[in-house]
Formats: structure tokens, sequence, C-alpha cells
């Protein structure tokens, strides 16, 4: 078998258009314009390029997009405080705080401090128990542009066998509970799981989130399952760098029965579920 390539990139570009259309209709009908504030501390190179990467995106969408650049040894004090000032202001829908945050910041701390509604990561304490007890939440952006990739393959997850590898607050715990949502039987699978081979291969959904190259072999691919690449790997090949997922696509495509590739598959889904997130945040904002 062949599996099916799953395109991540043509997916994004279609719910971005589909965000802006409702963003310009959102500013020339009520004259509101959603406004997405990212906040980034420290020099982390690949947090640069993301944070980038947002900025573009935000105003191609035709949103206001405010960067804060704060140096690495900023205090909490000062960040909690320009945290603040985002909560209280009315221009900003959204409020996304680059992580991996430097050492001597307490995460946990910081992210409990963004207004809820205005937490577009849905990383908040608030939202992960509004997920986790199916109410109406902020989804955290990676996990829901996984699911939204399943849905427009599957049609219906419901009964299907998942396995999550990895169990990450960012990915691996929301993107259980969003197919438990869906009425999927869940597993999350992670680096203690005894047998992992045998576990993936009892998935019709294998969603690999584990942040180790190459990983998931097709030898643990159950033939025709669908296959989620997380993964964002740097490695050096033939003296060149190249990004690779957790997932062996080579191996894997050829018993998967659908398949999103790295680069071009779950990555550019983020951005554009943070885009849908803000628009969301926007329109509840005004009622
Ligand atoms: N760092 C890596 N992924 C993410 C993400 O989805 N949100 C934030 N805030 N930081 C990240």
């Amino acid at each position: 078998m062949t599996a099916v390539v799953i395109d991540g990139k043509a997916f994004a570009a279609g719910v971005r258009a589909r965000v802006a259309a409702h963003v310009a209709r959102l500013r020339e009908e009520h004259g509101v314009q959603p406004g997405l504030a990212v906040v980034l501390v420290g020099q982390d190179p690949a947090s640069e390029v993301y944070v980038r990467n947002k900025g573009v995106q935000t105003l191609e969408a035709g949103m206001a997009s405010y960067e804060h650049k704060l140096a690495a040894d900023t205090s909490e004090v000062d960040l909690l405080a320009l945290i603040g000032q985002l909560n209280a202001d009315r221009a900003v829908h959204g409020i996304l705080v680059q992580l991996p945050l430097p050492g001597h910041l307490n995460a946990d701390l910081i992210i409990n401090s963004i207004d809820p509604a205005k937490d577009v990561d849905g990383f908040h304490i608030s939202n992960v128990g509004l997920l986790g007890t199916g109410q109406k939440a902020m989804v955290p952006c990676t996990p829901l542009g996984c699911l939204m990739m399943l849905r427009a393959h599957h049609g219906s997850l419901a009964g299907m066998s998942a396995v999550v590898v990895g169990r990450s607050n960012i990915v691996g715990k929301p993107m259980a509970q969003l197919l438990l949502g869906d009425s999927c039987t869940v597993t999350i699978a992670h680096s203690r799981t005894r047998d992992l081979a045998a576990v993936c291969r009892g998935a019709d959904i294998l969603v690999a989130a584990v942040g180790r190259a190459e990983m998931i072999t097709g030898d643990m691919v159950k033939p025709g399952a669908t296959v989620i690449d997380v993964g964002i790997n740097r490695v050096a090949r033939d003296g060149k760098a190249r990004l690779v997922g957790d997932v062996d696509f080579a191996s894997a495509s050829k018993v998967a029965g659908a398949i999103t590739p790295v680069p071009g598959g779950v990555g550019p889904m983020t951005i554009a579920c943070l885009l849908a997130n803000t628009l969301t945040a926007c329109c509840r904002a005004h009622g």
C-alpha cells in the first residue's frame, strides 16, 4: 500500500483564507479588528522564526499584530506587568507567550496570568479544565490542527482506535482529549510504554508527538492506518541540515492509508489554528 499524503500546507491555506474572509466582514460590518499579541522573551533562534511567521500571517489575515520582544533577563514581575496590560487592552483579543521561557521564569505562573478568554494557546489551567470536561474551551493549536485534518479525511472518528505517542501538555494530552471528545478509543503511549510497537499497531489513528527523529517506523503502523506526524526535528543528512518528523516517512508511508509529511503536514496548521482561535476570541469578546 502507498499512503495518501495529507497536504497540510493546502489545508492550512484554506483555513487562513476562511479566517481572512471572516475578519474582513467583521471589519466592514462591525468596525472590529481582531488583534493578537505575541510575547517573546530572549533570543531562541527557533522561537524567533516562529514569532516572525506568526506576525506575518496575522497581518495577512487582516488582523492587528503586536509583538513584544523582551530581553532574556526580563524579570517575572515585569513580564506579569506586561501581561496585565495586554489583558486590559481592548484591542488585544489573543495573547501568546512563546515557549520555552528562560529558566528563571515560572512558565505555569506566567501562562495562568493570561486572561483565559485571550489564551489563544489554550494552555491556561481554566482552558485545560474546560477541554477535559468537554466544555467550550480555547483549544491548543497543534492538536486542533491535527483534529481538523483527521475530521476532513475521515468524517466521523467515532469508534476508531487512536494512539497518541507523547504526553506533553502542549500536544499529547490535549490531542488525547480531543480524540476522546470525538468518541475514539484513546491510548496515550510514552517513553515508558511497554512494547510500544504493538501498542502502535493497534491504532487506526496514530499521532506521533515525541520529539525523536523518525522513531515510528513502518513495522509499528497498522496497515491502512492514518498517521499524523507532529514532530519537527532538525537532522544532518548527507552533510545537509534537514527537517524530519517523529515518523520514518519512507517506511510508514508504505503501510499507512494516509500520512502527514514533514514539512508541509501538521506544521502549517498550527499558525492557521492560532489565527482561527484569535478570531474566535474576538467574536466572543464582542458578543
Ligand atoms: N513553542 C512551541 N510551540 C508552541 C506553541 O504552540 N505555543 C507557544 N506559546 N509556544 C510554543
